[in-house]
């Protein structure tokens, strides 16, 4: 799709619902039967270490078809010294406008306000696949990992700096803006906010699982 066929801007309260309808098309059975993500957005718009300037949608024919969101999370060294990073996600787009090169022009644009914004690494969990394209590195290529010294694959650095990071080990610190997506109660409540969808299990699911539970060796 070209550029012009639709503008990126920021999102506003108006948007909430249809950003979040639009959401819950695009994560509907991919990773779990259903999915949380509409309620993951609903509450990290109202997280403290959510970023406001960063809450970008894409627009066709005054439809959301697309939107990405960051918040603030942190880095600790073995010394204690804390450095805060960005954590980008949601990511999404309809079904319809998928592999049009719609997140492609959301993250290059995010990335550089980012950048402008004073933040020099962005993190996040996530299918390789679909970020490796935008200069996403496994974690472990830049010694980041979990409590634990585990470096889990899916999840991905991108550095918008060079020497953002300078080779000493960090330990990912995530913000808890999602708490509530694993309460199955709290999510089946917000979904009825939207139209009734049928659960089903698919494929995916059993990719993201390979995924989230694969971690890179030594
Ligand atoms: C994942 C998602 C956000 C990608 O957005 P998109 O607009 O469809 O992606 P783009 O067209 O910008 O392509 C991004 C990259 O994906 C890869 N890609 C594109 N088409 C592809 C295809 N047919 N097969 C495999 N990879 C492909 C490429 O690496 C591409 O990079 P490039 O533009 O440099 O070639 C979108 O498909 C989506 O909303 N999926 C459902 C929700 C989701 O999975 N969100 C992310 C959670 S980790």
């Amino acid at each position: 799709m070209k550029n012009n066929d639709y503008i990126l801007r920021l999102e506003t309260e108006k948007d909430y619902h249809n950003t979040e309808t639009m959401a819950r098309e695009a994560f509907w059975d991919l990773s779990v039967p259903g999915c949380s993500e509409h309620l993951f957005m609903h509450d990290l718009r109202k997280y403290e270490a959510f970023i406001p300037n960063l809450d970008f949608v894409a627009e066709k024919d005054g439809k959301v078809i697309a939107c990405v969101m960051y918040s603030r999370s942190y880095l600790v060294d073995e010394n204690g010294e804390k450095k805060t990073v960005l954590t980008m996600g949601p990511i999404c787009v309809h079904p319809e406008f998928q592999r049009m090169g719609i997140s492609r022009r959301l993250l290059e644009h995010t990335f550089s306000l980012a950048l402008e914004m004073g933040y020099d690494t962005v993190i996040n969990f996530g299918n390789p696949d679909n970020y490796v394209a935008r200069g996403y590195k496994s974690c472990k290529k830049y010694n980041v990992c979990l409590q634990g010294d585990v470096f889990p694959a899916a999840l991905l650095v991108k550095v918008l700096k060079e020497g953002a990071l300078d080779g000493r080990k960090w330990y990912y610190h995530q913000n808890d803006a999602d708490s509530r997506c694993s309460d199955e109660k709290a999510v089946e409540e917000y979904d009825k906010l939207f139209e009734p969808k049928e659960k089903h299990h698919t494929p995916s699911q059993e990719e993201f699982y390979i995924h989230s539970h694969s971690v890179i060796v030594p």
